[in-house]
């Protein structure tokens, strides 16, 4: 359904949250503009130059007056905060085994991978209908992921992992842009998100080379840059185990926790001295300028699949 000629149209399953908290927050705004304009009207027209109206002041009680509008404002506001939250948080939790697509930002540039391995540039196709949740990052500076016809617009960050995730509603061809001024051609990094039917879709997928599954890569690329000659059950040196550790509880050598997340994973790689594991050495070079952020994301996807495919639950 069209929003008007003011918006775009509407093509994912949270476009009907944020729409409608935009409109409600528009309401109480006009509402109020228009309060402040008919009192401003009226006193404007009763206070005017020679007109009979009192003016000497009279000493009113206000105090409950003024205790009521200020605690309903300061819960109306309060409420409209809660409302948007449970909209954010809903768009930035994905479901366990929802579809994951790699989004990797980089100055000019989007770059996309399916989990079969299809890569993308400045473009993106999805099936009608099905959940995806995207991960994202940049291999620069910031950049932003727009699609306003699915109400969706995330930062993409250097060195962190942000993630969406909505379901596209309505086939059609949307317009992808970067909404954070990230240098010279920022203006012209975009792309289109093309929403497709179940069976254009399959013909879609039919027609392209998949190539190498993220998860393939990074096996590869474990054996290759080394790290199964530390990680590996059999290697010689003591490293923690990798098999299964996404989503697991990790004691670090200071006392505190934390949870082996994509973020974990990925400052393991490339800040290897910021969270050491209890019992070990901190002997782990850095990956930095090595890996490219591409390159981290298949190891992860990897380290993932080592889960068995099935998501631990912390
Ligand atoms: Cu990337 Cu603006």
């Amino acid at each position: 359904m069209s929003a008007g000629i003011l918006f775009p149209e509407r093509a994912s399953d949270v476009g009907w949250s944020v729409d409608l908290l935009f409109y409600s927050l528009l309401a109480i705004c006009g509402l109020v503009t228009l309060g402040v304009f008919a009192a401003l009207t009226i006193f404007c027209v009763r206070y005017r130059e020679g007109s009979a109206a009192p003016r000497q002041v009279k000493d009113r009680g206000t105090l409950w007056f003024e205790i009521t509008w200020t605690s309903a404002t300061l819960l109306v506001f309060l409420g409209i905060f809660v409302w948007a939250a449970l909209v954010y948080f809903r768009m930035s939790k994905p479901p366990p085994g929802t579809k994951e697509i790699h989004v990797i930002a980089k100055q000019w540039m989007w770059k996309t991978q399916h989990p079969d391995g299809r890569r993308e540039i400045n473009e993106l196709h999805l099936c009608v209908g099905e959940p995806v949740a995207l991960v994202m990052t940049s291999q620069d500076v910031i950049h932003d992921f727009s699609i306003p016809a699915f109400r969706t617009k995330q930062d993409v960050l250097p060195q962190k992992y942000t993630t969406e995730w909505f379901t596209p509603t309505r086939p059609g061809k949307y317009h992808l842009f970067c909404a954070e001024y990230c240098g010279t051609d920022h203006s012209r990094m975009g792309g289109w998100i093309y929403v497709m039917e179940p069976g254009p879709y399959a013909r879609w997928l039919a027609a392209t080379d998949a190539g190498e599954s993220a998860v393939a890569v990074g096996a590869r690329l474990f054996q290759a840059r080394g790290c199964a000659g530390c990680h590996a059950p059999n290697a010689a040196v003591h490293a923690p185990l990798l098999t299964g550790i996404y989503n697991r509880p990790v004691a670090l050598a200071d006392g505190s926790i934390v949870i082996a997340d994509e973020q974990y994973l990925h400052d393991s790689i490339l800040l290897p001295n910021k969270q050491v594991a209890a019992g070990y050495q901190p002997i782990m070079p850095t990956y930095q300028g090595q890996l490219g952020e591409e390159e981290v994301m298949q190891l992860i996807a990897y380290l993932k699949s080592s889960n068995g495919g099935e998501e631990a639950k912390p």
